[in-house]
């Protein structure tokens, strides 16, 4: 059985109060049992939203983004060690957001993703594909090629700590999603590939979440796709009712 998630990504978003108000009504909030809740905030808020969620079992806190490196002069950055000693059990690593502003290449991601294993957090790892790679039909090949330049060399043991998030580009923060056949299509062709790399049983236990403009009026659909373990969610995530709908809609 694979696990049901509903992670939010609050990106930048939120101020402290605002932060914290949010994050009780989520973490007192009554989850379903089979439903992993996860929050996506800013380092400066983790501790204290780690505090909060603890209290509530099924609901867990990650980072948004991890430096590559265990430590030294990078001006601004958080290692893994860092987020490890404070208890964290998640991280985002190669939302599109940081690939693009960020520049954030596939060979960085690699190292993200591994230094993020060795110390023992949990990776949702983001994929997916822009439109003009999308109208020209390549988007397969495309998010093929993004995870086998980050991911493809890990352990069965690591790829248990390991969820995928496809999110099409073009959906993000744009109102369109795609429609439940197109995230099933990808969802589909990525858990084939995980196949190939790391065999039927890790295909089959890896969670692959979609991410791109879920709302409550369309994640009963998404999340009823065979091949959809749940979704990677920004702006609705950020609002306490739309939040609680979408973790209700598997
Ligand atoms: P969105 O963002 O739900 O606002 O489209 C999703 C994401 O970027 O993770």
């Amino acid at each position: 059985m694979r696990k049901k998630i509903a992670a939010g990504n609050w990106k930048m978003n939120k101020t402290y109060d605002d932060a914290m108000g949010l994050a009780t009504t989520i973490g007192n909030a009554k989850v379903p049992e089979d439903v992993t809740v996860i929050l996506g905030v800013p380092y400066i808020y983790l501790k204290e939203i780690n505090e909060i969620t603890k209290e509530n079992r099924g609901v867990y806190v990650s980072a948004q983004n991890v430096h590559q490196e265990e430590s030294g002069a990078y001006t601004g950055e958080i290692s893994a060690p860092m987020l490890k000693s404070i208890g964290i059990p998640y991280v985002i690593i190669g939302h599109s957001e940081r690939r693009e502003y960020n520049c954030e290449t596939p060979e960085v991601l690699k190292k993200k993703v591994r230094i993020a294993l060795d110390n023992n957090l949990d990776v949702i790892f983001c994929c997916g594909e822009s439109l003009e790679v999308r109208k020209k039909n390549e988007h397969e090949i495309y998010v093929k090629n993004q995870i086998e330049k980050s991911i493809a060399g890990l352990s069965s043991e690591d790829m248990k700590k390991l969820t995928i998030a496809y999110e099409p580009i073009w959906a993000i923060g744009t109102g369109e999603t795609a429609t439940p056949a197109q995230a099933q299509a990808m969802h589909k062709a990525i858990r084939d590939y995980l196949k190939e790399l790391f065999g039927e049983k890790i295909a089959d236990e890896t969670a692959i979440l979609y991410g791109g403009s879920v709302k409550p009026s369309n994640a009963v659909e998404i999340f009823g796709q065979v091949d959809v373990d749940g979704g990677l969610v920004g702006g609705a995530s950020m609002d306490p009712d739309s939040f609680l709908k979408i973790i209700h809609s598997f």
